[in-house]
């Protein structure tokens, strides 16, 4: 399938426009731009503007996918993702993950047995999960995409809201609010804490008495390609203040009770 769109540097630069007059007020600072490889590397890479990571993933599903292909995914793993996968008719195939990611031994083992097409990954902040996989997994996931021949969809939505050395109160409340035995990650940005609660309980089953309490979470089960983990809960802890945070894990508490 021809790119639906390249990027090269034009042969002569546009004409710069006049500079906008200055709208943002002088306290606020401009925004970071990251800087992408893909738009300073070499003309061949091919960069094509979405309406967000659904549409890139779905674009991406048509052009690589054929109807029964395998696509490996982390487990757990984006519903987004799953969803586009699905409608493309390919067989999304979990890879087992710890707190630090996806297994490059299972991955190798799996890619060799599934022969996929594609592997998605959420390498930073993952959703659901929280989890950034470290820079020696990183290396060996693109090896083991080269020994087997499969490509890598690295879905990047998290990666600049990095908080590192910054306090994290909602995190900080958790042992608080949920039950005893629970256990829960400390990403260090992104959107989501992953949570797993003790002794058999359903967090699915839970969700209905926490909205009683005026608080809701996002259950884990259905994140999972493969066996869900019933126990397993989404935090998120971007649209809130602090105090609104606190205020819902007492409520979080209550409901768990
Ligand atoms: C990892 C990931 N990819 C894709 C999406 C969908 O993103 P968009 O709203 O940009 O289509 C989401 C949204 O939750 C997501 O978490």
């Amino acid at each position: 399938m021809p790119p639906a769109a390249a990027v090269s540097p034009p042969a002569t630069p546009p004409a710069a426009p006049a500079p906008p007059p200055a709208a943002r007020p002088a306290n606020v600072a401009p925004s970071p731009v990251r800087e992408i490889p893909a738009l300073t590397a070499r003309p061949e890479v091919i960069l094509l503007v979405t309406t967000g990571s659904q549409q890139a993933l779905t674009l991406l599903a048509t052009a690589l996918l054929e109807p029964g292909d395998v696509v490996l995914v982390e487990d757990p793993c984006s519903l987004a993702a799953l969803q586009a996968f699905g409608f493309a008719g390919a067989r999304a195939v979990p890879v087992p993950t710890d707190d630090d990611g996806i297994l490059p031994e299972a991955l190798d083992e799996i890619a060799a047995r599934e022969r996929p097409t594609l592997l998605y990954v959420v390498p930073t902040f993952q959703n659901p999960t929280g989890r950034t996989l470290p820079a020696a997994r990183r290396a060996a996931v693109a090896e083991a995409a080269a020994r087997h021949g499969f490509w890598i969809a690295e879905d990047d939505p998290y990666g600049e809201l990095r908080f590192e050395g910054e306090p994290v109160p909602n995190i900080a409340g958790l042992p608080a609010a949920l039950p005893e035995g629970s256990r829960w990650n400390r990403p260090e940005g992104g959107m989501f804490v992953w949570a797993t609660l003790p002794g058999g309980r359903d967090a699915g089953a839970l969700l209905a008495t926490a909205i009683g309490h005026d608080v809701a979470y996002v259950p884990g089960a259905p994140f999972y390609a493969g066996t869900p983990d019933p126990a397993s809960l989404r935090l998120s802890f971007t649209t809130h203040a602090p105090d609104e945070i606190a205020e819902g894990l007492r409520r979080l508490a209550e409901a768990f009770a």
